[in-house]
């Protein structure tokens, strides 16, 4: 398989996706989130890119959660925010999910033309990797970045995927994130000092920090296809 990465939601092209599997990425924290709600129980997510949309969609449903943030805290009158933690399954089980992020949901929409739409973040490396591994087609990894643009929390990601697959070329962009990925260090030590990860700091959500880089705790992998993230079948 040959890999590309982008680098954050507002450079997904048609052309760089169409006919493609892509993964998309947002650690800090929409697709945290996303994955942490399917594997405790949520139905389905329908990612919006603007929260009018999502507003006007969900006025006459029941059974839905309305989520998401703008500059990393809850909208007003929402039900749930933007952290992993919130999305406990006595909350979410049965559920299904309106969502609307700053980056993340906007980087999942742009990607509509890939030919398969996963969803990544560090929690489920290993099982998303072995699946793209066993399709064996060409790659696309977008980063959803921050307000457009590069994300190291997100890249590191991006990385650690591309270091686990059988590629057969690599863009630049996809070695760069190799090399990135294999430089020693933990992941907190390489990302204490960058934009997002002290923005969320400064919001208090230091326990988002910790737990968005758990590396493989979760045996989940959600595809996005016609609007709608759901468990992956075959
Ligand atoms: C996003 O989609 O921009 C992020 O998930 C923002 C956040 O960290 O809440």
């Amino acid at each position: 398989m040959n890999i590309d990465v982008i680098f954050s939601a507002n450079e997904v092209t048609k052309d760089r996706v169409e006919g493609k599997i892509v993964v998309v990425i947002d650690v800090l924290r929409a697709t945290s989130v996303m994955l942490t709600a399917m594997n405790n129980g949520a139905v389905e997510i329908r990612p919006f890119k603007e929260i009018n949309k999502l507003i006007s969609y969900t006025k006459d449903l029941k059974g839905i959660l309305r989520c998401g943030e703008r500059n990393g805290t809850k909208i007003v009158g929402f039900d749930l925010g933007n952290s992993p933690l919130e999305y406990k399954s006595e909350i979410v089980h049965g559920k299904i999910i309106c969502m609307t992020t700053s980056n993340g949901t906007n980087a999942l929409v742009n990607s509509s033309y890939g030919k398969k739409i996963f969803i990544g973040s560090f929690f489920n490396l290993d099982l998303l990797c072995k699946k793209i591994n066993e399709i064996g087609e060409d790659l696309v990894i977008v980063c959803a970045g921050t307000n457009g643009e590069f994300s190291l929390d997100d890249s590191l990601c991006a990385g650690e995927i591309v270091k686990r697959l059988e590629y057969r070329t690599l863009s630049d962009s996809a070695r760069a994130m190799y090399m990135i990925a294999s430089i020693p260090g933990t992941l907190k030590d390489k990302l204490k000092e960058t934009k997002h990860y002290n923005f969320l700091k400064e919001l208090g959500e230091v326990k988002d920090l910790e737990n968005c880089f758990s590396v493989d705790s979760q045996n989940i992998i959600l595809e996005y296809r016609d609007g709608i993230i759901k468990k992956y079948e075959e």
